[in-house]
């Protein structure tokens, strides 16, 4: 995809699907989602996050769309063309440092996978009890030279990849490997479910405890919403430039976030009731699936044959999300210009590597360096999630429903789709005044401004 210049397209239709699934899905369905879902009380959280991804996370990927397709152009210019003379690319900037910030800690836990696959292979990782399990990784991930060499390794990948320019092979790839990552869920589930005390888990993750929601427990469901479907990054719009306009926006993004929403609910089903099956806590934070799926693995015949092929989907699925968070910054820099793009690429993929030498130690040497009471691993994640994502979307929204003709959006998304009055004005609806709104008050909750009104 990268080759393409800002005329050229997606090959197929289900190119773009591919590339855009694949950034959706990664870390944030699979390794975010269990753990943040276990420290903000299970059900409730899920409940709101999946109102969020519905009411605001549907929308807003149209809308993304909408601005990518009709400019054809990068996470920077497309802004420009469509509101030239003012600040608004500077949302697509946002969109550029938060994805730099995320694949700084996101190649901590690709590497993570890297060690495991490692280990998994050389037998190390077989028949340990429960306990064990914990400590070795504990141990793992505290060590500094392995941490860091397989954190290099992932961003090594990343960078010859996007470099190159040869994702569009990645994506025929994974119309295979989405499949079977689904099907090595599925096995997982049933083995999970099945366990005993496997109910407590269920009950956890669908029963809703509303007195556990707190003001940040919503904002973390919106932080959430967006990572795992890659939203208010401009990653979207910057994928979307490279489509034709055959393709319907909004069937595609329906499918991006059932795909998107289908793995979240099988990483959830995999993930808690092992967790209360085997007596574990659904708070133990960043490192939560990497402790729980060896010992589910083990429970299975030929399990570590399994846990192989696992992981190597696990981290397939980590690489396509860390492609595009480095190729919105790579089409920005280089535009249509190839020599740049390799060693724009290798420039930003070596940085981003250097920025993330301090959240990798955080599991290790620098675990007792906090500010805020969070590591400085939390810390950047917080900033990313909680912060830039929701305010890049907010951004987004105004500057769909302010800065873009309603013609123009009823025009853009008719390209391909037939699409009914009511529909775009319930789009509309959402995008203009149900999408800002709502992250306002979000906001404004956790900073204590609405407690007048309690
Ligand atoms: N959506 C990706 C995931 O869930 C993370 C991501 C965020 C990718 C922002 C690109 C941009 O793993």
């Amino acid at each position: 995809m990268s080759q393409l210049s800002q005329h050229e397209q997606w090959a197929s239709k289900i190119g773009f699907i591919l590339a855009a699934a694949g950034s959706a899905i990664g870390l944030g369905a699979i390794w975010k989602f269990p753990y943040v879902a276990g420290t903000s009380g299970g059900g409730a959280f899920f409940l709101v996050f999946l109102i969020f991804t519905l009411l605001l996370g549907y929308p807003l990927l149209i809308g993304e769309f909408v601005i990518g397709r009709h400019t054809q152009s990068d996470a920077i210019s497309a802004y420009q063309k469509l509101a030239p003379q003012t600040l608004w690319h500077v949302t697509g900037l946002i969109g550029m440092i938060a994805c730099f910030i995320i694949l700084s800690f996101y190649s901590v836990v690709g590497g993570w996978i890297i060690l495991y696959l490692f280990r998994a292979i050389s037998g190390g990782l077989g028949g340990l009890s429960q306990t064990q399990y914990g400590e070795l990784f504990g141990e793992i991930i505290s060590d500094p030279f392995q941490t860091l060499s397989a954190q290099f390794i992932f961003m090594l990948l990343t960078i010859i990849v996007v470099g190159r320019g040869i994702q569009q092979g990645i994506e025929k790839a994974s119309k295979l490997m989405m499949p079977i990552l689904f099907l090595l869920f599925l096995l997982l589930v049933l083995r999970s479910m099945t366990l005993d005390g496997a109910i407590e888990g269920l009950k956890f993750l669908f029963i809703p405890d509303f007195s556990k929601l707190t003001s940040e427990t919503v904002l973390y469901a919106l932080g959430q919403a967006f990572f795992t479907l890659s939203l208010g990054v401009s990653v979207m719009v910057t994928y979307s430039s490279y489509l034709n306009k055959e393709q319907s926006l909004p069937k595609s993004a329906i499918s991006i976030i059932a795909m998107n929403a289908f793995v979240v609910v099988l990483a959830g089903l995999a993930i808690f009731p092992a967790i209360f099956a085997f007596g574990m806590e659904p708070n133990a934070g960043p490192t939560l699936v990497f402790a729980v799926l060896p010992v589910v693995f083990n429970q299975i015949p030929f399990g570590s044959l399994f846990f192989i092929a696992f992981l190597i989907l696990f981290l397939f699925a980590a690489l396509t999300s860390a492609f595009s968070m480095i190729e919105i910054i790579v089409a920005s820099v280089a535009k249509n210009d190839a020599k740049k793009r390799q060693s724009a690429t290798w420039l930003i993929g070596i940085f981003i590597f250097i920025v993330g030498i301090p959240s990798c130690l955080s599991f290790g040497v620098l675990a007792d360096f906090k500010v805020f009471n969070r590591t400085i691993f939390d810390i950047a994640d917080f900033t990313v999630s909680n912060v830039l994502m929701p305010l890049g979307a907010l951004l987004i929204s105004l500057f769909v429903s302010l800065k873009i003709a309603k013609d123009t959006l009823f025009a853009e998304l008719r390209q391909g789709a037939t699409i009914s009055k009511l529909f775009f004005d319930i789009w509309f609806f959402l995008i203009r005044y149900v999408v800002p709104i709502s992250i306002l008050i979000v906001f404004l909750d956790v900073l204590g401004l609405l407690d007048f009104l309690k």
